[in-house]
């Protein structure tokens, strides 16, 4: 049986993950703001710090897999832009910085990042606050989304999630984690119904917007659907999956991005391969590629 650490483990898709994880006979250390067996605050850094250290003790320095679901959706106020930037981006980011070794250490460790289909479906977002945030620089992002006004969190919560997606994507290849045999990617859902989206709803203004969304499919999924995606992602299945953004949102993403993807490597993409180092050139993955 395998231990994973889950975060946002007390609700919605984190908690239906831990179910999930835990009915199949793993052990799973949770991490919330309460009802979690690492009770941590992930928008500050001493938070952040106790999540980490917690998941390492409780864990004996190895983890078969981690899902990071804590994060938190666009809302009113000054304080929301900051926790959107704290928790959706370094609430990722500094706990699997801290966890890599003791992921590396079970041999073949799966992460699933939950994402969203805001990245790809969210007009406007600046870019600057993409960077800044990938520069560890948050009050910047927050400076380039205020001129947004009442929009300002959803583009940095948009924001948030761009940064986050890249940051897996660039980091999945790398010696470090695919070369350490561990498998990362981001799981991006659509409007589900948990808590997140009833707070989205309660705002006139906001469910004016979220209900405006084309969902082909119809309707909002359900955090259990999104749970399964997770655990799919955490199986043997997801030994060939590294990197990959893998979007569940009814259809949403490609109503709108229908041509858009795929499309042909930019030669920015092939002068990284050549100055990179090459993950599958370890003996480990050696002599694996079709
Ligand atoms: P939820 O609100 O049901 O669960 C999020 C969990 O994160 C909660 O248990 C909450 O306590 C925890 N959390 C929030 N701030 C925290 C903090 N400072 N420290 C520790 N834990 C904290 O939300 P849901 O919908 O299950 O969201 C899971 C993930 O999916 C989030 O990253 C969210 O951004 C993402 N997502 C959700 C969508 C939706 O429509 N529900 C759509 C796209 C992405």
């Amino acid at each position: 049986m395998s231990v994973y650490a889950v975060t946002g483990s007390a609700s919605g898709m984190g908690l239906e993950t831990a179910v999930r994880l835990r009915q199949a006979g793993h052990t799973v250390i949770g991490v919330d703001l309460d009802s979690a067996d690492i009770v941590a605050d992930l928008s500050t850094s001493a938070g952040r710090r106790t999540a980490a250290d917690g998941v390492l003790a409780a864990s004996d320095g190895r983890l078969n897999g981690a899902v990071l679901a804590a994060g938190v959706g666009p809302g009113p106020g000054p304080a929301r832009l900051r926790s959107i930037t704290q928790v959706n981006v370094f609430g990722v980011i500094d706990l699997l910085d801290a966890w890599r070794p003791a992921l590396a250490a079970t041999g073949s460790a799966k992460v699933v990042v939950f994402g969203s289909n805001s990245t790809t479906t969210t007009p406007l977002v600046p870019a600057r606050a993409v960077r800044a945030l990938l520069a560890s620089d948050p009050d910047k992002a927050i400076r380039s989304v205020r001129f947004f006004g009442k929009n300002a969190s959803a583009l940095l919560y948009a924001a948030s999630k761009i940064a986050v997606s890249r940051w897996v994507r660039r980091n999945a290849v790398s010696t470090e984690w695919a070369g350490a045999g561990v498998r990362m990617n981001v799981l991006a859902p659509g409007a589900i119904m948990t808590p997140l989206l009833e707070e989205q709803l309660s705002s006139p203004d906001r469910a004016r917007y979220v209900r405006s969304f084309p969902v082909p499919t119809g309707g909002f999924g359900a955090a259990g659907q999104l749970a399964d995606w997770a655990v799919f992602m955490l199986s043997d299945a997801a030994e060939f999956l590294c990197g990959s953004i893998v979007v569940v949102d009814g259809g949403t993403d490609a109503y709108f991005r229908a041509d858009d993807w795929p499309s042909p490597v930019p030669l920015s993409g092939l002068v990284r391969y050549f100055r990179r180092f090459r993950p599958w050139s370890t003996p480990r993955s050696a002599g694996g590629s079709g």
